[in-house]
């Protein structure tokens, strides 16, 4: 079965081809970063704009790619929420006009779920149950998967997202957008020992965290410093970049603990960091656990994880009728309880 996986939630255009009997044939971006960049954010008027504009020339970019027709396509596949109602809604009505077009069945997919199963798209795939990190601009969430739709919420923020705190520092710091990266590659030069931040929720004894904390810590410090140098700045980052790190890996240290599972699974934007892969290896290492990620450039928003997903989730195809409206809010662990969210 060829799955057509469309991605629209967000900042990046993602579309992507998935046999479920050859894996993933081609798979095709187009980042917003420039679009939005002058404004220091995403705007979501041009953001859908721009999804309008991409998601055909990407179709006909991964249909030439994977040598397949459009008529080869059994499966239409879209991101349904959450993310930006405006950018959402272009997805859904692509997918639907190819779906009525060509006869096929449309079906949409959960965001998070996407990032949630796209590290089985590597190899060596993790078995069930594992634990599962998502990282991303808009949640922080430990979750146990025992299976595909099988996901009980462990913990999550209680205020901003892991992604979210690294934006933000970086505005503070004077990165543009998106300031995860900019942070990240920052934080290089730096001195990650030079100051001292908060670790939230590190003894709270639950799974849950809370970063905005910790960025108004870096908020009072930089105030505190007045002008910065280019010194400074680095160890501020690698020094926020530290604290954050450290929350994560104990927290999911904590959830391997008291699962009683081996295998964590580490998905979203934030999972791209670099010392979040390597300190979650180092910390695992020791405990004879094991951390999987999916390929680098599937740790960002893309089509080939919600392709991906919906190959798990239907791979006898998608019975049932096609749903339109997009869910700019929705969870995902009732997503999993019921087949429609709850409004
Ligand atoms: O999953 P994603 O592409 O979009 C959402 O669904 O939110 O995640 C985007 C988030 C942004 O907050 C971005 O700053 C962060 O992931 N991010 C990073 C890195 N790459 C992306 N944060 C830290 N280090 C990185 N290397
Ligand atoms: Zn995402």
């Amino acid at each position: 079965m060829l799955i057509l996986g469309i991605e629209t939630s967000c900042d990046e255009t993602g579309v992507a081809l998935y046999d479920t009997r050859d894996g993933l044939l081609a798979d095709a971006l187009h980042s917003q970063v420039e679009l939005h960049a002058r404004y220091g954010g995403v705007v979501p008027e041009l953001a859908s704009r721009d999804h309008v504009r991409r998601v055909l020339p990407l179709t006909s970019t991964v249909l030439q790619q994977a040598r397949r027709r459009i008529e080869d396509v059994d499966l239409i596949a879209f991101t349904q929420g959450p993310g930006l109602g405006g950018a959402l809604l272009v997805g859904a009505s692509i997918a639907t006009g190819i779906g009525l077009a060509l006869g096929r069945p449309v079906v949409g997919i959960h965001h998070l779920e996407g990032h949630l199963l796209s590290p089985l798209l590597a190899e060596p795939r993790p078995g069930f149950p594992f634990v599962a990190l998502l990282v991303s601009g808009g949640h922080t969430q430990l979750m146990r998967v025992d299976g595909v739709g099988r996901y009980t919420l462990l913990g999550e923020t209680q205020d901003d997202a892991a992604g979210e705190a690294f934006d933000k520092t970086a505005t503070l710091l004077g990165l543009g957008y998106p300031g995860g990266p900019a942070l990240a590659a920052l934080a290089e030069a730096g001195d990650s020992k030079r100051f001292e931040f908060p670790r939230p929720m590190l003894a709270s004894g639950d799974l849950h965290f809370s970063f905005s904390g910790l960025k108004t810590s870096v908020l009072t410090r930089v105030r505190a410093l007045g002008d910065l140098d280019d010194g400074t700045r680095a160890d501020l980052a690698a020094s926020f970049q530290r604290a954050i790190v450290e929350v994560l890996v104990a927290k999911c240290r904590a959830a391997l603990e008291r699962e009683g599972l081996q295998s964590l699974v580490v998905a979203g934007g934030v999972g791209a960091n670099a010392l979040l892969r390597a300190s979650l290896a180092d910390a695992l290492d020791s405990t004879g656990a094991r951390a999987y990620f999916p390929p680098m450039r599937l740790c960002t928003d893309n089509g080939a994880m919600i392709a991906f997903a919906a190959a798990l989730k239907y791979p006898e195809g998608f019975p049932g009728e096609t749903s339109f409206p997009v869910f700019p809010r929705w969870d995902l662990a009732e997503a999993a309880a019921q087949s429609a969210p709850r409004r």
